[in-house]
């Protein structure tokens, strides 16, 4: 049989702030559970993650806290991977990306293809701060947006308007870092050539994945696909990375995210070269469950981190990118075409991803989540406020995973799905079973399991259940996958309510035998089972059931006499405990009471919160001259439709008395087109017009947006006559 080696990636988070939930729903729990599934499933896996340490993120964050970049990150990378470990998450090694190890790593990748001419060399001009003495990532400068005349545009796009800019496009452009005015300069960098890449290698590699990959996943690739690659600079004029190793190319790193994802390999490596430098003499044992698998240790060399990235003939290789959505073009596309680079120079064949599952965002009680307005539950305060109850929060992360939409956590959601299925399902199932064993039989097996239809069903029934939750898992639907084990909690409460055991002792005690030991060999597959999931449970399971380490994995799934006629049981105990009002409250108020900080450039979003108005911030006075420039009126939608392959389009056909016009609004992920039909709109008619997905949109359609985010259309009190004019 071909062995099947697994390499599970979840991605680096930057080291400039601590993990939220929205990061745990959108990566690392599901990466954790697929890998966890893995290894009970005793295949080859090793779970690789680390801090992303390098990048404007970072030094943006030391220089607010007023500390030196190194100390920012070790402050961040400590407190991520205590945080981390607290919750469970169980990755197999975690680097980081200012270790000397990746250094090297990913100076040495950028030169060799760097000496096979695999860049090509560009000078272009790039603000700089004068006063911070920084050239400025895009980002980082705003402006006067030349198309709609927003004063906070950013560098590289307009919020308001939705514009692709330019950084040299903004009128009076300021530094984000010192609010000084930029400079150009002239400054030269290595690009890599993506539109080659494109054609070479991308185009069908991108193809090939339709039918296998997620819709949303293949969607953003493939508008990137449509609109063209360009070549794009992997080197950045900055005092913080991996220096560029070329003579003459001081005071320059590689761009984040070139160094990043090779933080990958070394990571692996440095796991690999600390694990086997000092003890390697064939002796080292395997340290935990699953991992490397069937490799016998004493074969492997020192180089082995090789083993999970270079193809190996005969061996059934998988690599899989666990990353939120933002993260999609650099997984999916460039470090792909990295790879692909190097594979070329005829040296180690890299493996390119085979899957990349991709989560969307996860929002906060109908907000987005923001890392700036504190708006977020921070891991590390739940941990806190929540001591040792990290099923709970694995559980309802998992029940609302953004795996193809956005989805929201609430806190009173979170109470919920705790005490009315934790508690009320799957705890008071394994209670019951250790409560009567207790009461009746002493807390031991009281006889083998007794085969009638109602435990043949049972048994079949977790069986099939088990495929399942495998097919749900080997295509990332991890919500389905929860909910069919759910489910089997379920029919052990069915199971119960049907023989109801504490009456049939007094009729029929030897069939009350058979059934207690139905449920405790039942329980003992539901422990199994919960592994992936709900690892709290499966060791209390586990525990309380005093099951054999050696007999606690998937080869053991719907075995009736893993637990045999005299074995004892631990005493009874609940799994889990009800979240009380008061514990919500609190947390609700928490968030109601964050202090809110207006400080930009450095959110969740490659450094900088993206799309969250910020209520508050004022505009500047303008006079009625400015304001008579403004043709608003009246209008009716007429018809609807979505925009292919744009989550956030819709495409408007909307009367507005002088013509019937085309209108692209961002607003499909708040109205459905039928709401739409027929509404009476205040329409800006006289915008310039502008391409979006293709489509030219011609006016824009006035919209509040309430404390919550929900948008409400600014609508005429009653009808008037479509065209009449707004003043
Ligand atoms: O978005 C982020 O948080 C990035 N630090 C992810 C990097 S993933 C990989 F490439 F390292
Ligand atoms: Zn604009």
């Amino acid at each position: 049989m071909t062995a099947k080696r697994h390499t599970i990636t979840a991605a680096l988070p930057y080291a400039n702030g601590p993990v939220h939930i929205g990061h745990l729903a959108g990566c690392y729990l599901p990466a954790d559970i697929y890998t966890r599934y893995l290894k009970a499933k005793r295949e080859e896996v090793l779970f690789i993650c680390g801090s992303d340490e390098h990048g404007v993120p970072i030094t943006i964050r030391a220089k607010k806290e007023g500390i030196t970049y190194q100390a920012a990150v070790d402050k961040y990378h400590h407190l991520m991977q205590q945080a981390f470990a607290d919750f469970g998450i169980e990755f197999s090694c975690y680097g980081r990306t200012s270790s000397p190890t990746h250094h090297q790593l990913s100076s040495d990748f950028f030169r060799k293809l760097y000496d096979n001419n695999g860049f090509t060399e560009e000078t272009t001009e790039q603000y700089y701060d004068p006063e911070a003495k920084h050239f400025l990532a895009d980002r980082y400068i705003t402006g006067t947006c030349p198309r709609c005349s927003n004063q906070g545009a950013y560098g590289d796009q307009c919020e308001k308007c939705g514009s692709t800019l330019n950084a040299t496009d903004l009128i009076n452009p300021k530094s984000a870092l010192s609010g000084a005015v930029p400079e150009l300069k002239a400054t030269k960098n290595w690009f890599l050539p993506l539109d080659k890449l494109q054609m070479e290698f991308i185009d069908g590699y991108i193809a090939e994945k339709k039918g296998k990959w997620k819709q949303h996943v293949l969607g953003q690739c493939q508008s990137w696909l449509t609109e063209g690659l360009r070549p794009r600079a992997m080197t950045r004029d900055l005092d913080w990375g991996v220096k560029v190793p070329i003579e003459g190319a001081d005071g320059k790193v590689l761009y984040v995210w070139f160094d990043a994802p090779l933080g990958y390999f070394s990571a692996t490596k440095e796991y690999f070269d600390s694990r086997f430098s000092s003890t390697f003499n064939g002796v080292e044992s395997v340290q935990s469950e699953g991992e490397l698998g069937q490799i016998e240790v004493g074969k492997i060399q020192l180089d082995d981190w090789k083993k999970w990235w270079v193809k190996e003939e005969g061996t059934e290789q998988h690599v899989v990118h666990f990353i939120g959505k933002d993260n999609i073009v650099f997984h999916c596309i460039i470090f792909p075409a990295m790879l692909h680079a190097y594979n070329q120079l005829g040296m180690e064949q890299y493996l390119i991803a085979d899957q990349v599952p991709a989560n969307e965002f996860l929002n906060l009680e109908g907000q987005k989540i923001s890392t700036s307005r504190n708006h977020a539950v921070w891991l590390h305060e739940y941990l806190q406020d929540f001591t040792r109850k990290t099923d709970e929060l694995r559980y309802y992360l998992t029940a609302i995973m953004p795996e193809n939409a956005d989805s929201d956590f609430t806190w009173k959601g979170f109470q919920l799905a705790v005490n009315s299925e934790l508690v009320a399902i799957i705890g008071n199932f394994i209670n019951r079973v250790a409560v009567l064993l207790h009461k009746f039989y002493d807390g031991k097996i009281p006889s083998e399991t007794g085969m009638g239809d109602r435990e043949k069903n049972l048994f079949d029934n977790l069986k099939q259940t088990a495929d399942t939750i495998d097919s749900h898992l080997q295509q990332f639907r991890f919500r389905d996958a929860q909910s069919a084990l759910v489910d089997l909690f379920r029919s052990g409460n069915k199971y119960f309510a049907e023989t109801e055991p504490w009456h049939l002792i007094k009729t029929d005690p030897e069939q009350t035998k058979g059934v207690l030991a139905a449920a405790a060999n039942y329980c003992v597959s539901l422990g199994i089972l919960c592994k992936p999931f709900l690892p709290q449970a499966a060791e209390r399971i586990k525990d309380l059931f005093k099951v054999a380490n050696d007999k606690y994995d998937l080869t053991s799934l719907g075995v009736t006499n893993i637990l045999v006629i005299g074995h004892a049981i631990s005493p009874a105990e609940h799994l889990y405990k009800n979240i009380e009002d008061a514990e919500i409250a609190k947390q609700v108020d928490k968030l109601k009471t964050s202090p809110v900080t207006l400080f930009k450039g450095e959110g969740e979003n490659n450094g900088v919160e993206l799309s969250q108005s910020i209520s508050g911030l004022s505009k500047s006075e303008i006079v009625f001259e400015d304001f008579s420039k403004l043709d608003i009126r009246i209008g009716t939608i007429k018809e609807v439709v979505k925009v292919p392959k744009a989550d956030k389009l819709l495409q408007l056909t909307v009367d507005v008395g002088i013509d019937t016009r085309t209108i692209v609004s961002g607003i499909a992920q708040h109205f459905t087109p039928e709401e739409l039909v027929g509404k009476q709109v205040m329409v800006l008619v006289n915008l310039a017009p502008r391409k979006m997905k293709g489509i030219e949109s011609q006016g824009m359609i006035l919209l509040a947006e309430d404390e919550n985010g929900k948008l409400v259309f600014v609508t005429p009190e009653n009808q008037v006559n479509n065209g009449a004019g707004v003043s």
